[in-house]
C-alpha cells in the first residue's frame, strides 16, 4: 500500500518534524516502500479523500499530531497509522496527566504542582516553596524543551511562568533533579513495540540539554547504553512499565532523570519522538543493532492491523 509520511504541521516543533519526516521518508523508500511526504493534517485529509494513501507514518511533533486528535480522525476513517492511539497520545502529550498515571501505580516521577494558566503569582510562589527550589517550569504540552526554565532563585519565578504561559495548555512546576554522583543526569530510552531499547545518557557541553543542545550543537555527548548491566535492566523495566501504564502502542521514547543516589525519575513519554540526525530514538535503536532504515520499517510494521 501507499504510505503517507505525515510531517511539518503548525507547532513550535514544525522544523524538527520536517527534518524527522525527510529522514523517515528516505529510509522507507530505500526499503522499497511507496511513500510520500504530506505536510500537516489538513493536507492529509484531502489526500485521504482522494484515496492517495492507505496508511500513515505519523511524525508530527506536538499539537494535534501527537495529542490524540489526529489519531481519532484516522480511527474514524479506518486508516491504519503508526504510534499510539487516542488515549495514549493524549495522556503522554500532557506531562501532568502522564505523571498522574505513573504516580498512581507507584512509578517514580519528580514531585510537581499543576499550575493552571489563571493561577495568581501568590499561588505560583506558594507552589515553589512547597516543592523547594530549584524547580523546573514547563508548558505541559510542548516538546523539545520549548518554553522550559530552571528556577534556582525565587526572583526568577515570575519570568519562568510568564514564558511557559505563552504556550497552549496548563503549566507544570516540577522539582528539579540535579545531576551529580557517578551516574546522575539526563537519560532517555526508546521503546519499540513495547520493548525497551538501550538507555542513552545525555551529557550536554553547556549546562543543560535545551533546544540548542538538542538540534544545533555538535558537542552534546551521548553515552549509549548509558548504564551498567544492572542499571540498564532497571531502566528498561521502568520504561516498559511507563509505556504500558499510558497505554502506548508501537513506539515511543521515555525521558528520565537519574539523581546523585542512582534513582531514576520519569519525566515524560514522547509518542512521536524526533528522528533527526541529532535525535535520540535512532541512537537508542542503533546501540542494539537496529539501524535507522530497519527502525523505520519496524515502526511502520507496528501499524499493521
Ligand atoms: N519532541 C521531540 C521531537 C522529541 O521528543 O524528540
Ligand atoms: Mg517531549
Amino acid at each position: 500500500g501507499r504510505v503517507a509520511v505525515l510531517m511539518g504541521g503548525t507547532t513550535s516543533e514544525r522544523e524538527v518534524s520536517l527534518d524527522s519526516g525527510r529522514n523517515v521518508l528516505e529510509a522507507l523508500r530505500a526499503r522499497g516502500v511507496d511513500a510520500n511526504g504530506v505536510d500537516g493534517i489538513p493536507n492529509l485529509v484531502r489526500e485521504l479523500q482522494d484515496r492517495h494513501f492507505d496508511r500513515v507514518f505519523n511524525i508530527l511533533h506536538g499539537g494535534d499530531g501527537e495529542s490524540g486528535v489526529l489519531q481519532g480522525l484516522l480511527e474514524s476513517l479506518r486508516v491504519p497509522y503508526t504510534g499510539s492511539g487516542v488515549l495514549g497520545s493524549a495522556l503522554a502529550l500532557d506531562k501532568v496527566r502522564a505523571k498522574q498515571v505513573w504516580s498512581a501505580i507507584g512509578l517514580p516521577t519528580p514531585r510537581y504542582v499543576r499550575i493552571p494558566k489563571e493561577a495568581g503569582a501568590e499561588a505560583v510562589h506558594a507552589a515553589a516553596r512547597e516543592l523547594g527550589l530549584p524547580v523546573i517550569v514547563k508548558p505541559s504540552l510542548e516538546g523539545s524543551s520549548v518554553g522550559v526554565s530552571r528556577v534556582f532563585d525565587e526572583a526568577d519565578l515570575d519570568a519562568a511562568v510568564e514564558l511557559a504561559a505563552r504556550y497552549p495548555g496548563e503549566l507544570l512546576m516540577e522539582q528539579l533533579i540535579e545531576p551529580g554522583g557517578a551516574t546522575g543526569g539526563e537519560y532517555t530510552i526508546g521503546v519499540l513495540d513495547g520493548r525497551a531499547l538501550a538507555s542513552i545518557r545525555i551529557v550536554p557541553a553547556g549546562e543543560y540539554y535545551d533546544y540548542h543542545a538538542k538540534y544545533v550543537a555538535d558537542d552534546t555527548q551521548y553515552l549509549c547504553p548509558g548504564l551498567d548491566e544492572a542499571g540498564e535492566a532497571e531502566a528498561r523495566d521502568q520504561a516498559e512499565r511507563a509505556f504500558a501504564a499510558l497505554g502506548l502502542r508501537g513506539w515511543a521514547r521515555v525521558d528520565f532523570m537519574r539523581d546523585r543516589d542512582g534513582r531514576n525519575w520519569l519525566l515524560e513519554a514522547n509518542t512521536a519522538p524526533g528522528m533527526t540526525s541529532h535525535s535520540l530514538m535512532p541512537k537508542s535503536a542503533a546501540a542494539l543493532g537496529v539501524p535507522f532504515e530497519e527502525l523505520c520499517w519496524r515502526i511502520l510494521e507496528t501499524s499493521m492491523p
